[in-house]
């Protein structure tokens, strides 16, 4: 048997905030309890004992025959429940226009882009992609696609042709669905997706469409505001986004109708969405969170949903929340932390008596933001743990329980999380080990896109999911994250394969090998770095260096170029061949390097 450390040792952290994460003493010591309101889960002993996922269906519409629709229990059914008329979605423009969208209207504006889609000859399983920045929109077309059985695939507005092209091609896209600023991003890659048959453009004039684009506008001016939700099997897709591993490509995450069991509930205890908040999700939809927690869930509940298409600033974030009134807020710990270095001044200049409930995703919340929160906002930060193929809360700091500066929390109901060895046995209190859930939750992914090996993966042990990252748990029941299990990089949130930086460092003509990183960063959590080979003895230059991260920008994402690159005369391989990123990490960590004479194939 494989036994994982006993005593963990964080590699990924900086050594000031390893003992935060290990210390059970100390993590018994702070507690913060302090919720300024009823939350709607009050008793989480009793709900943990009790609570099965049919308690859960029972609070979402079902057609007859246990169809399902996730897309009529975010909008539809508002129409018949009182809050037709209730703002569902306020947007704000990167230029500070403010709109408003009700139920009703979102309902109409999506039953138009449902027909106009079906016009076209878009059926139910097929692929529909958006690749929109956050206007209204991108939230119209998602639950259009999901109310006609066809499956919504999101996509980042900062990916590059190459993300694209990995996406777009693997699940076989039919329609995307963009503006006049990105389409061309679309159009360089055209012909590699033999299978994209429109590009709905919003925002266009007619006589600006070229070759495969449709306008949005012209396309839903003609059609009906009727339009019947499709029936779905509860096993149906509902979505498909693609995230990333230690290898390869991508892979197309299937989620399915009936996940909105688990967005609902958990929208309800972990956001704790009452009918007169005004909630602000700062993710993209263009990551899971986005999607789930930033349409619908929150619709689920009827909430009040707030767009911003702006990029972060402190004093705009404070005044969105100070202008809307918004009551709870959902973001990140990096925001958190560059908010937290705006400084308090900032904070103090706007008035934030409008939130109750602050929540973070994402990476690990520094208890030292935890405090800061409750000295500034008056609030604790709630952390909560979940992945895009968990696709729903599974961990969390609820607000009926106190909270200990840097968990991540404890199981919801209805899910059972544990920390294993590598033979999936359960180890004790305070052992570091493997982060693993026992599969049943709602959400949980039920594929991965043409790649049944990989979905497989997840599952090496019968009756675990393997999340892949490294965790303890305290005697308390109490989550704490320790790091990845495998080489994925965590940037500012975003999960990024190292495989795609290089694919896309090689691509640049004087890059002979390359191999990347997640290094440790105060405010990023990790930032990317890359060890490169320069090809045919290309003199490196600061120039050249600059060059080559606009090129990964450029090709595959701004999140996703690597801040530092050193070159190396060569890079460490296994007798494979393939590069030995972990020795990578330590040569960056200054870590020991261990017995170089016995690479091997791990
Ligand atoms: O490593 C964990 C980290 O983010 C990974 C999941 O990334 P993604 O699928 O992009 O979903 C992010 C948003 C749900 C996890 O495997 N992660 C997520 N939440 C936390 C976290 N790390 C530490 N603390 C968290 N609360």
């Amino acid at each position: 048997m494989k036994l994982v450390e006993k005593n963990p040792k964080d590699s990924s952290k900086p050594a000031k905030e390893k003992e935060s994460h290990h210390t059970p003493k100390g993590a018994k010591r702070e507690l913060i309890k302090k919720f300024p309101v009823r939350c709607n889960l009050e008793d989480y002993e009793t709900a943990y004992n009790e609570f099965t996922w049919d308690d859960g269906r029972k609070e979402i519409s079902y057609f007859a025959g246990g169809k399902v629709n996730a897309a009529y229990n975010a909008v539809d059914r508002h129409l018949v429940d009182g809050r037709k008329n209730k703002v569902a979605l306020y947007t704000v423009g990167a230029d500070g226009a403010l709109n408003k969208l009700t139920f009703l209207e979102i309902y109409e504006a999506a039953n138009r882009l449902g027909n106009a889609l079906k016009a076209i000859g878009i059926k139910k399983g097929d692929r529909v992609f958006v690749f929109l920045p956050r206007v209204a929109e991108l939230y119209i077309a998602t639950i259009a696609i999901a109310k006609i059985g066809a499956i919504a695939g999101p996509l980042f507005s900062a990916f590059g042709p190459d993300a694209l092209r990995d996406r777009l091609q693997d699940s076989e896209a039919k329609v995307v669905i963009t503006n006049p600023a990105l389409k061309d991003k679309i159009h360089g890659i055209k012909k590699d997706l033999p299978d994209l048959e429109h590009i709905i453009v919003v925002d266009t004039d007619e006589k600006d469409l070229i070759k495969n684009e449709l306008s949005y506008s012209s396309l839903v001016a003609k059609a009906s505001t009727e339009l019947k939700c499709e029936p779905m099997d509860p096993e149906d897709p509902l979505y498909l986004l693609y995230t990333s591993g230690t290898t390869g490509k991508p892979k197309g995450v299937i989620h399915v109708h009936e996940d909105i069991v688990g967005h609902h509930m958990t929208s309800k205890w972990v956001l704790d969405l009452k009918d007169d908040d005004i909630y602000w999700c700062t993710a993209d939809p263009g990551w899971v969170t986005g999607t789930v927690y930033g349409i619908f869930g929150p619709w689920s509940l009827g909430a009040s949903c707030v767009s911003y298409e702006g990029r972060f600033d402190a004093a705009g974030w404070y005044q969105l929340i100070d202008r809307l009134k918004v009551t709870v807020w959902y973001t990140a710990p990096t925001a958190l932390r560059m908010l937290m270095k705006a400084g308090d001044d900032v904070v103090y200049q706007h008035s934030l008596s409008s939130l109750r409930h602050v929540l973070s995703v994402g990476e690990p919340l520094n208890p030292e933001v935890v405090r800061w929160g409750m000295k500034v906002y008056g609030l604790p930060i709630h952390d909560n743990w979940w992945q895009t193929e968990t696709g729903m809360q599974l961990i969390a700091n609820l607000p009926c329980n106190a909270i200990k500066p840097g968990s991540m929390g404890k199981p919801l109901p209805g899910v059972y999380a544990a920390i294993v060895d590598d033979d999936g046995e359960e180890l004790e209190a305070g052992e570091l080990g493997r982060l693993v859930v026992r599969p049943g939750w709602p959400a949980m992914l039920r594929t991965v896109w043409r790649n049944e090996p990989k979905f497989h993966e997840y599952f090496k042990i019968p009756g675990w999911y393997f999340s892949g990252d490294n965790a303890w748990k305290d005697e308390e029941g109490y989550f704490w994250f320790v790091g990845r299990a495998d080489d994925v990089i965590n940037t500012s949130g975003h999960r990024v394969g190292p495989f795609e930086v290089e694919s896309a460092l090689v691509e640049h003509p004087a890059v002979a090998e390359a191999g990347v990183i997640g290094k440790p960063d105060k405010e990023r959590g990790e930032i990317i770095k890359a060890f490169i080979v320069m090809a045919n003895d290309t003199a490196p230059s600061d120039a050249l260096m600059e060059e080559i991260k606009e090129h990964c920008k450029r090709t595959l994402s701004a999140h996703a170029y690597p801040r530092e690159i050193e070159v190396k005369d060569s890079l460490p391989k296994t007798r494979s061949g393939k590069i030995m990123r972990r020795l990578l990490k330590a040569w960056e960590l200054g870590l020991p390097t261990g017995d170089l004479s016995s690479l091997d194939d791990d």
